[in-house]
């Protein structure tokens, strides 16, 4: 990754400029790499949408939103950036809109006497996304493969085949290289952070295997509802939501290979011999191997909150998952036979993100069997979200006349170590996408061996609705079927412990 404004200039047709993603996400991205100089020297931004705006009303309505979400403007630089706001209204399916783009594409390029690479971001529900490349290719926009990148987000499909028809209708049109899949988890700084632990240390290596690791837990919980999203989410679920990306993303980072190279291919490569190696998920015997709940009202920050059939959008008798655990074994040399179990959930008792590597107890207890405290194995635990850090949880001698054993935290605080601003995932992705490095984007395979992977999980629940949801309480770690599927193998997830700051 090359962390250097690219000297490249580019133009980043937005469609969908005027959405909720594009508000939300993308423009603050894009301002933030702005007052960090770390866009190219030439850049414009063409929004396009059915809105019926002016440039000026487009820039005025980010402008709003910036400040709504306090995100620190500078006058002078925000009329910078504005200033490279262009607009295209249209309709979708009207190929004179692509012909419009085209010639605004040209006019940046003659402006700045200079070819630009063209990014083409798809900030729209993917039912449109086969109109979008069907019109950028009548009018050859996609042409040049070394300029034209196509940048998606999630929903890919809704199980295989729904996936297989969305990638087949960028791929009839679009070269592998040219698409860019977003997993906004793989722009986090401490996701990212995993390989440097991994493989920028000797020590790790030698012990990150089956030799000396129990078992992984990775948990991704959430103490927010569904908010506003019950539409999306109705037909979603925890499983489509965060396993089949987020999570999964999460596994293939700490069970990979070292790659030969830090290029692109040769990371998704390793993540896909993962992927490969994932033992399907025995449907016949299911409850042993994943769970599913979904919130009930609770008590959260002291406050109470509704259940997940009450929020506005969600049916009454709704039957979607907000909670899913599983545990998955990668069959290879490195991993056979130790479990590792995933987590994910909204409205839990907290809003955390940690990867807890668990190992084995010595061979050979030399030392008297004493232990002043609960004894939790020694982990090593990733902190991903919030409090970002590492803590390795060991055993050490109790000071005292006695031989007793307690395990005590080795913390690394992001924060305490430091004292520069990180920036959000998103602008971390649109920089990779302006210089074209994908190793923090999805390849297809990826995706396709996820919903292989899950498609059988969703269909047997499909078949077999679920009786008891609501399951849990909003406020607490989920329901009882995930303390059963871990507590059958001898282990617990453990709520995590609060990180350094945490209390602040
Ligand atoms: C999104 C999911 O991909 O990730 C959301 O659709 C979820 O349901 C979100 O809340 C979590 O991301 P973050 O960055 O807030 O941890």
């Amino acid at each position: 990754m090359n962390h250097q404004a690219s000297e490249t200039p580019v133009v980043f047709v937005l469609f969908g400029a005027a959405g909720d993603l594009s508000h939300r996400l993308i423009l603050p991205a894009l301002h933030a790499l702005h007052l960090h100089d770390q866009l190219p020297r030439h850049f414009c931004l063409i929004g396009v949408d059915r809105a019926g705006l002016t440039a000026q009303q487009l820039a005025a309505q980010y402008r709003q939103s910036l400040v709504r979400s306090a995100a620190p403007l500078r006058e002078e630089r925000w009329q910078e950036l504005a200033a490279r706001i262009r607009y295209v209204p249209g309709d979708l399916n009207d190929s004179a809109l692509y012909t419009r783009i085209s010639d605004s594409i040209r006019r940046a390029e003659s402006d700045w006497h200079a070819r630009a690479d063209r990014v083409f971001y798809l900030a729209v529900p993917p039912v449109i996304f086969s109109t979008i490349a069907t019109g950028l290719a009548a009018a050859g926009l996609q042409r040049d493969r070394d300029r034209g990148r196509i940048v998606v987000e999630k929903p890919l499909g809704n199980d295989l085949a729904s996936f297989l028809q969305i990638n087949g209708v960028l791929t009839r049109h679009f070269h592998e290289n040219q698409i860019y899949r977003i997993d906004h988890f793989l722009g986090k700084e401490t996701v990212q952070n995993i390989l440097a632990l991994r493989f920028a240390n000797p020590i790790f290596e030698p012990v990150w295997n089956r030799n000396y690791i129990d078992h992984i837990v990775i948990t991704v919980a959430e103490s927010l509802g569904v908010e506003h999203r019950a539409g999306y989410y109705e037909h979603a679920g925890a499983l489509r939501d965060m396993v089949q990306n987020h999570l999964l993303q999460l596994l293939c980072l700490v069970a990979m290979e070292p790659p030969a190279t830090y290029e692109a291919d040769d990371i998704r490569n390793r993540k896909m011999d993962v992927m490969h190696a994932l033992r399907p998920i025995p449907v016949q015997d299911i409850s042993r191997h994943v769970a599913r709940g979904q919130y009930a009202s609770g008590w959260i920050g002291g406050r109470n909150t509704p259940a997940y059939r009450e929020e506005a959008g969600v049916q009454p008798d709704s039957t979607t998952e907000t909670f899913a655990a599983l545990k998955l074994y990668v069959d290879n040399w490195r991993w056979q036979d130790v479990p590792i179990y995933l987590r994910t959930g909204k409205r839990m008792a907290a809003a955390v993100s940690e990867i807890s590597i668990r190992f084995r107890p010595v061979p050979h207890r030399a030392l008297p069997n004493t232990v002043a405290d609960s004894a939790r194995p020694v982990s090593l635990i990733l902190r991903l979200q919030p409090d970002e850090g590492i803590r390795w949880r060991i055993y050490v001698k109790e000071p005292g006349t006695q031989l007793r054993l307690r395990t005590v935290n080795m913390d690394f605080s992001y924060r305490d170590a430091f004292h520069i601003r990180t920036p959000s995932a998103y602008e971390t992705l649109l920089k990779e996408l302006m210089v074209s490095d994908a190793s923090l984007f999805m390849r297809a395979d990826q995706v396709e061996t996820a919903w292989r992977l899950l498609t059988p999980v969703l269909e047997a629940w499909a078949a077999n609705p679920p009786g008891d949801f609501p399951n849990y309480a909003a406020g607490t770690w989920g329901p009882e079927s995930a303390e059963a599927l871990i507590a059958a193998d001898g282990f617990a997830w453990y709520a995590p412990e609060p990180g350094r700051h945490d209390d602040e």
